[in-house]
């Protein structure tokens, strides 16, 4: 029967494949050894191969081993080389916008596309799991330019819930490489990750858990932490959620080389890039806003004041982090309520403190940090704020995010210049995207060598 399958396979294969093909299972073993290239060597050109070129060397080495050499997971055990970099323009002097490489120190982004940030709430005591693997993996091969892993948490009691990412411990470090080394196997997509405490907003479900009216916090009994939930000040962010307990100036201090030790992690494990959390409701932005910092020590106040726990962060982070390796900043551009003064005025003002000490982009979201806010939602509608902090502060590089949704929607936003950078979340959850954007905007753009002939 297998070779009956293998008959009818080879007749639909180009010719030169087919003595690739394994007649017998144990054949196999000796298709699935590749050398492993240098890092050089799978970086040869932004350009697809001609077919000639291809074919000469596709798909994989046939130096032979035997079965017992052959290593499971291990992520040497199968490497195809690829000649180009997924979702780079083949030409980039004609490719839409969105489509133009980036370069930030020294780090190259095939294109302008980034995967925002997600929970995906999968993980066990912080580590990644085979889900983050296949979740981060899929952008790789698609080549998204950017994708971000979500919110990791850099202590324990940091975590929005108990399934959150971490990166409290020299334990996180390998299955995130794990997953780095992928990307850096499929030769240029670039992998970051998100930096974060939750402060007020820690210790929630999930929220396929969470039934309409119910409670959603997340209890002893699935793992949950209420009781160790911390803030600038003892304000409950809703009746539903924690009360969170002060931080003493001892603890701030604790969690700045908290990030620290995350930062150096990432490192550790080959990321390309750092976002630090400083949005959404989470504990650097509850620093930041009066709404939920009310302190009358140095980190509460005046914005100086509010600021300085970000600030000691940056420098703390900037320490560890590689100079050829960007730093990203994700901040709430208003609160979305009358009663706060955190708006866009103050933020540029935070912007201008930090970019000198080494923030490289700043990720223009907004709201999340108080129960009364009033959301003026419609398409693009956080573009303005990339926009204004662009103009107010040359030098750092924007990210637009929020419902940008269609191409010509976000390669608008780049080609415009209101953004360097645009960062989606819930397409990527509905579809790939890159490659049907690239066909909807006439550029035409580099597949992995395994997808190849999905061409039209
Ligand atoms: C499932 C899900 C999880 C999210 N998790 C995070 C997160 O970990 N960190 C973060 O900064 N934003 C998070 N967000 C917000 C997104 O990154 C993004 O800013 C927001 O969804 C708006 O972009 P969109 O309109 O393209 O979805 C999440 C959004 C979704 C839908």
């Amino acid at each position: 029967m297998i070779r009956t399958w293998l008959a009818v396979a080879t007749t639909t294969m180009p010719r030169q494949w087919i003595r690739t093909v394994p007649t017998t299972w144990a054949a196999l073993p000796s298709l699935q050894r590749a050398p492993v290239l240098p890092t050089a060597q799978y970086k040869s050109s932004a350009r697809p191969p001609t077919p000639a070129a291809s074919a000469a060397s596709r798909p994989h080495s046939t130096q032979p081993t035997s079965r017992s050499t052959m290593t499971v997971n291990d992520p040497a055990a199968f490497r195809v080389t690829q000649h180009a970099v997924p979702g780079a323009a083949t030409d980039p002097a004609t490719a839409a916008p969105l489509f133009h490489p980036f370069t930030i120190r020294g780090v190259e982004f095939p294109n302008r596309i980034s995967v925002s940030p997600m929970c995906t709430y999968s993980a066990q005591n912080g580590i990644a799991t085979d889900f983050h693997l296949v979740h981060m993996g899929q952008f790789a091969l698609r080549g998204v330019g950017l994708s971000v892993m979500e919110a990791a948490a850099v202590v324990p009691e940091g975590r929005i819930s108990p399934w959150d990412l971490g990166l409290w411990s020299d334990d996180h470090v390998a299955p995130l490489k794990r997953i780095a080394d992928f990307f850096k196997v499929h030769n240029g997509p670039k992998l970051g990750i998100q930096l974060a405490h939750a402060g007020r907003k820690a210790s929630t479900l999930a929220p396929w858990m969470v039934k309409r009216g119910e409670e959603y916090m997340a209890g002893p009994e699935v793992g949950g932490f209420v009781d160790q939930v911390v803030a600038p000040s003892p304000v409950a962010w809703s009746e539903s959620m924690a009360d969170p307990r002060e931080l003493s100036v001892e603890e701030i201090q604790g969690l700045v080389q908290a990030f620290a030790d995350a930062a150096r992690r990432c490192d550790e494990a080959g990321l390309d890039v750092v976002e630090i959390h400083g949005a959404h409701g989470y504990l650097i932005h509850q620093f930041l806003s009066p709404v939920s910092n009310q302190r009358n020590d140095d980190y509460g106040g005046s914005l100086e004041n509010r600021m300085r726990f970000l600030v000691e962060i940056v420098e703390a982070v900037r320490g560890v982090w590689p100079a050829s390796k960007p730093l990203f900043l994700r901040l709430s551009c208003t609160d979305w309520v009358e009663d706060s003064t955190w708006d866009i005025a103050e933020v540029i003002e935070v912007v201008k403190r930090v970019a000198p000490l080494g923030v490289d982009v700043i990720d223009c979201s907004s709201g999340g940090n108080a129960k009364h806010q009033k959301i003026s939602l419609a398409p693009l509608y956080q573009v303005p704020f990339a926009d204004q902090i662009k103009q107010a502060v040359p030098d750092v590089h924007v990210v637009a995010v929020g419902l940008i949704t269609t191409a010509e929607e976000a390669n608008e936003v780049v080609g415009e210049g209101k953004a360097d950078l645009v960062m989606m979340a819930r397409p990527f959850l509905r579809d790939s995207w890159v490659q049907s954007t690239a066909h909807t905007l006439g550029t035409e753009i580099a597949y992995v060598a395994q997808y190849e002939r999905g061409r039209l």
